[in-house]
């Protein structure tokens, strides 16, 4: 039932704020502070040195924040692949403690031959994933369930935010496993996270902004996503959503790569969407977004109040997020993304729940 919004994936977008709250409490004691795991995994990761993570679609972007996150706060090195390439990669996996899979469905054909290459391989096995009756679910070592509840739009929103909820918390449990997090850093970032269903409803009160955004997009033929650190993952996802539900192609890319290739397609007809908040990697892509405008794209920046200030370049869409810790800015910068994505399909009449082509789970390779 889609209640009173015209799209699931609409509604879905607006679920955001309390299935993340809930996918948080089961990674993370609300009266404690203190970090846990479900009851339907028992990892160790004080032993956990080096992991491979797998994926597919939306799901690998997520895993590709993980990524981020557990070589950042947990000091685990991580390997990743897609997994329709994880099997024919033919990596040493001796060193791997512990493969981690991501899936919403828990069904995904490519995703679950990997876990079973995995086990087949001697390795302990981990999954995220959305519906605990799976096949993924039932045959991985570990369960870890994110609670975003069913998800009906074929373009994953709210699976995703809660996978990278998820991941957030796990990384922090690894890193105080492993003893790279103090106990009163644990606590700070835990009460960091739970700041996040109130930033993601801050988040969605753009609505209405990026809707007018939306109108122009609808008249392109390409768009160009850029990011760098936590928000290259975002740059990726943000053009995979604009791209499956609009039909408008479009790209993401490291924001450092720009100047390797994809700055030849910048002309005045190219938007170019940056996913910018004020953290370390700032400035490097504020440098970025000015080439962009030096050569006229059309850029949509999505930055925070210091960002704005910054007043990188001159003309700009600028959508002005709420400051936060950066261990969020993943979680919180997917929204305004969703919303891109979302209304400049409405605007262009597609399908927006059922694109042409798709399925919402793929279970042939
Ligand atoms: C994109 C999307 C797909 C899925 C992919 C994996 O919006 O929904 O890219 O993310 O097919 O599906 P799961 O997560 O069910 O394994």
């Amino acid at each position: 039932d889609k209640g009173n919004y015209r799209h699931f994936m609409l509604k879905e977008i607006y679920e955001q704020p309390e299935v993340i709250g809930h996918t948080l409490g089961s990674f993370v004691d609300l009266t404690t502070g203190k970090t846990r795991l479900p009851a339907s995994a028992s990892i160790d990761f004080s032993s956990v040195k080096r992991m491979a993570l797998s994926a597919c679609g939306t799901g690998f972007y997520a895993a590709l924040v993980g990524r981020y996150y557990f070589e950042r706060y947990a000091r685990i090195a991580c390997d990743l692949d897609v997994a329709s390439e994880f099997r024919y990669r033919e990596s040493p996996l001796e060193d791997v403690d512990l493969a981690l899979f991501v899936s919403q469905s828990g069904e995904t054909a490519d995703t679950l031959a990997s876990l079973r290459h995995a086990k087949a391989e001697g390795l302990q096995t981990a999954a995220i994933v959305n519906v605990d009756e799976s096949t993924i679910a039932r045959e991985t070592d570990h369960v870890l369930p994110t609670l975003a509840g069913p998800e009906i739009g074929v373009a994953s929103t709210k699976a995703f935010t809660c996978q990278l909820m998820a991941l957030a918390a796990l990384s922090i449990r690894a890193g105080v496993a492993r003893g790279r997090i103090s106990e009163a850093q644990e606590m700070e970032f835990t009460k960091t996270l739970q700041e996040t269903p109130r930033l993601v409803n801050e988040a969605l009160h753009l609505e209405d902004q990026i809707d007018q955004l939306s109108r122009e997009m609808a008249t392109k033929k390409h768009a160009l996503f850029l990011g760098r650190g936590f928000s290259y993952p975002l740059a990726l996802e943000g053009a995979l959503k604009l791209k499956e539900i609009s039909y408008i192609h479009a790209e993401g890319y490291a924001a450092g790569e720009l100047k390797h290739g994809p700055i030849a397609l910048i002309d005045d007809t190219m938007p170019v969407v940056v996913i910018a908040p004020h953290d370390r990697s700032f400035e490097k892509t504020a440098s970025n977004v000015q080439e962009v405008a030096a050569r006229g794209g059309d850029i949509i920046l999505l930055t925070d109040r210091k960002g704005a200030e910054a007043k990188v370049v001159d003309e700009a869409h600028t959508i002005v997020m709420p400051r936060m810790p950066e261990i969020l800015t993943p979680i919180v910068y997917s929204i305004p993304l969703q919303l891109l994505a979302y209304h400049t399909a409405v605007q262009m009449g597609t399908d927006v729940d059922q694109p042409r082509n798709l399925a919402k789970s793929v279970t042939v390779e």
